[in-house]
């Protein structure tokens, strides 16, 4: 009998890395069980800056009321009537409508998700955009992610197909990368340029992955940005859709932070489905959007969708036969998806109590999201893009040498062992820019923009980052 090893497994799976649920959220998790254990550490608590998952514990974004009261009436229908004289009319309605549509949330829904969902994320994408969206082009999806692998399993052949991947990136697509055994080929994004997308960096890179005969297949863009909340401008996404057109290149446009806006008036954001309407372009577009980010922070109802556009009818088949294979999307993330794209409109009862809602988490992201920047660029050997959009800072830090030759010593990166020490000494937990991937010999971290009590962690940083120069001997 032989037991099961390691060495037994898919390689492919071996080769996996997922940073931000990595040595540094597993060290956190660890210190708040001692802190609550009642262990004497530096600090009161664990702060979960690592993660942009609103509603998780310590960060307590509050659920959408909308949002949980049409969940509520759709998981246990009899409660309609002990409620419908208490709740908005509106979230009533919307149950009974999406009763109607559905039936008992208990069954499989068709595999591309309920289709009247789908029309109404159809018209949510042409009201958005102004340009048609048909429901037949949209599929449901457990999450964005689930909608990233789906693309990269059918792109990904056995003759080195290359997925163009930003660098820094989300480590969702050098993962599922890894899994399904594509090709990176990074392009690393523009710091000084707010870490907009450089064209040149991408026609590098698709020329170096041409020499070692890898076929770009596919140009990933994640707009707004993870990790650098960056936000691209229409001109820059006009020539990205032109370059696509250049190389027959699939566009996986991952838009899953498009309400998260800081600035949306001086900012604002446009989906690529717009950009390549308004071009007349036949690109191959895949976009994707999510209940995890924006204000809902659903994250864990795992739903969102994709939208294909410009794609042959026979590909669209194979994507609905491998979603065919899972069944259907989760129905609780599907209605999370319908009430994302079809929330309460001004003079509906719920209005008030939705805008008041939403209104508040925009600014107190904005307001931290400002804050924090401001006082990193403070700090010595410290510069922060501020960020217009999505959840996150990526600052970038200057570090002396005696922190490489420490971190070489212990077999790390010199910013795992600054955000190990971070951790240690203020228990905020952060992400090293080594998990995101960044230029040769630079340093970065990111942090969420997420937190409640912004001042009282962003003072533990700034004294923490002082003592931590002055003991590696200074800059
Ligand atoms: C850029 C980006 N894409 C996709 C996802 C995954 O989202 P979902 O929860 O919808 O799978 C995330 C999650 O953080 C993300 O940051």
């Amino acid at each position: 009998m032989h037991n099961l090893t390691v060495a037994d497994l898919n390689p492919a799976v071996l080769n996996v890395q997922y940073a931000v649920r990595g040595e540094l959220a597993i060290k956190a998790e660890d210190l708040r069980n001692k802190l609550e254990a009642g262990h004497d550490l530096p600090f009161k608590r664990v702060i979960n800056s690592n993660i942009g998952n609103p509603q998780q514990k310590g960060l307590d974004q509050p659920p959408l009321t909308f949002t949980r009261q049409v969940a509520a009436l759709m998981e246990y229908p009899p409660l309609i009537d002990l409620v419908k004289d208490k709740w908005p009319s509106d979230v009533v309605d919307r149950a009974r409508e999406l009763q109607e549509a559905i039936g008992s949330i208990g069954a499989y829904s068709h595999s591309k998700g309920v289709p009247y969902i789908r029309k109404s994320v159809a018209k949510f994408i042409e009201e958005r955009d102004g340009y048609p969206s048909d429901p037949e082009d949209i599929f449901l999806t457990a999450g964005a992610s689930a909608g990233v692998s789906l693309l990269l399993n059918v792109l990904i052949t056995p003759h080195q197909t290359g997925i163009l991947i930003p660098i820094p990136q989300y480590p969702l697509y050098t993962a599922t990368l890894a899994q399904f055994s594509g090709t990176p080929l990074p392009y690393h994004l523009s710091e000084p340029d707010g870490w907009s997308t450089s064209l040149h960096e991408v026609e590098a890179a698709i020329e170096e992955g041409t020499k070692k005969g890898v076929k770009p297949r596919a140009l990933v863009i994640i707009n707004p940005g993870n990790p650098t909340g960056s936000l691209l401008d229409l001109e820059t996404m006009e020539s990205v859709v032109r370059l696509c057109e250049k190389h027959s290149l699939v566009l996986l446009a991952d838009e899953v932070y498009q309400f998260n806006l800081h600035s949306p008036e001086t900012h604002p954001f446009h989906s690529f489905k717009y950009v390549v309407r308004k071009l007349n372009s036949p690109i191959q577009l895949v976009s994707y959007h999510s209940i995890s980010k924006g204000v809902k922070g659903e994250c864990g109802r795992r739903g969102g969708y994709f939208e294909c556009t410009n794609f042959d009818e026979d590909v669209k088949a194979v994507l609905y036969k491998m979603v065919s294979v899972g069944l259907c999307p989760p129905l609780s993330g599907q209605i999370g998806v319908d009430s994302m794209v079809r929330p309460p409109k001004s003079g509906q009862p719920s209005y008030p109590l939705y805008k008041q809602e939403t209104d508040a988490i925009h600014s107190a992201l904005a307001q931290r999201t400002k804050l924090m920047a401001e006082r990193l660029n403070s700090l010595p050997g410290v510069s922060c893009v501020q960020s217009p959009g999505a959840l996150y800072l990526y600052p970038k830090l200057e570090l002396p040498q005696s922190v490489v030759d420490a971190a070489n010593k212990i077999g790390k990166t010199p910013d795992t062992l600054y955000a190990l020490e971070l951790l240690d000494e203020t228990g905020i937990c952060v992400v090293p820019g080594s998990g995101f991937g960044q230029k040769e010999g630079e340093s970065h971290y990111r942090l969420t923009c997420l937190c409640p009590g912004v001042e009282e962690y962003v003072t533990a940083l700034e004294e923490f980052h002082k003592k931590f120069i002055a003991k590696y001997g200074g800059l």
